[in-house]
């Protein structure tokens, strides 16, 4: 199975670094050829700039959030709608930072999860134990009550276990194997599930052979450290 390898910039780059990270990436992904989808997840104020590479590339364009409303009169927020004609693909919601600096509810990340399949993008859905459970059922109610019936493969989870989130202290593996099975049961056996947490180039081959993919932070924030991890990939 392809596997997934996100890079979350958060609030890192600007055009240019940003336009040299792509085509560093670029340059790579065009002389090497590897089993796995690469996902960047840059500010809101790059995408426009980054659509071109990611046209002609294997890369694909994933946001870091996405409003809980739609369309309207919401200031600062973008929605889905806002990101017509950008080629985005995946957001990502529901990140612990969201929840822990911005206060946002297990509701209102089912919210997200809902306009963001509605519109075609494939949510990410970031989840760690305290609340795996009651943002797992919060997502089925929401679509429960507006009717749609949603597949396993329309939404992807991310275990991101907060402790290990930008500290260097990576989950372990028996751990992570343990938290894919509890999302599983909980949602559905077929769902793809990633992690994220302090991964770099020396831990991710458990992760991967694991889980369906990686969310990568800070190790992703340089082209060479993100290259590097792409050859690994490669070499596996
Ligand atoms: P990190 O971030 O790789 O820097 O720990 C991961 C994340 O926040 O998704």
């Amino acid at each position: 199975m392809t596997k997934l390898i996100i890079a979350n910039w958060k609030s890192n780059h600007n055009l240019q670094t940003a336009k040299d990270w792509a085509s560093s990436v670029e340059g790579y992904l065009d002389s090497f050829r590897i089993n796995a989808k690469v996902v960047l997840a840059p500010p809101y104020s790059l995408l426009a700039g980054l659509r071109r590479i990611a046209d002609r590339t294997l890369i694909e364009l994933a946001v870091q959030n996405l409003s809980h409303q739609a369309v309207g009169s919401y200031t600062g927020e973008v929605c889905s709608q806002n990101l017509e004609g950008l080629g985005v693909r995946y957001a990502i919601v529901g990140h612990s930072e969201r929840r822990r600096l911005f206060s946002e509810t297990d509701e209102q990340v089912a919210q997200k999860v809902f306009l963001a399949v509605n519109a075609g993008i494939k949510p990410i859905i970031c989840l760690d134990e305290p609340y795996l459970e009651s943002q797992i059922q919060k997502v089925k109610d929401q679509f429960l009550e507006n009717q749609v019936i949603i597949e396993d493969q329309d939404v992807i989870f991310a275990y991101e276990p907060i402790s290990a989130i930008g500290s260097g202290q990576n989950e372990s593996g028996e751990k992570v194997s343990q938290v894919v099975g509890l999302i599983r049961e909980a949602y559905g056996a077929r769902c793809s599930v990633i992690y994220g947490g302090s991964v770099n180039a020396e831990n991710l081959s458990e992760y991967l052979s694991i889980t369906d993919g990686v969310l990568i932070g800070g190790a992703s924030l340089q082209a060479d450290s993100f290259i590097q991890m792409l050859m690994i990939i490669e070499n596996t």
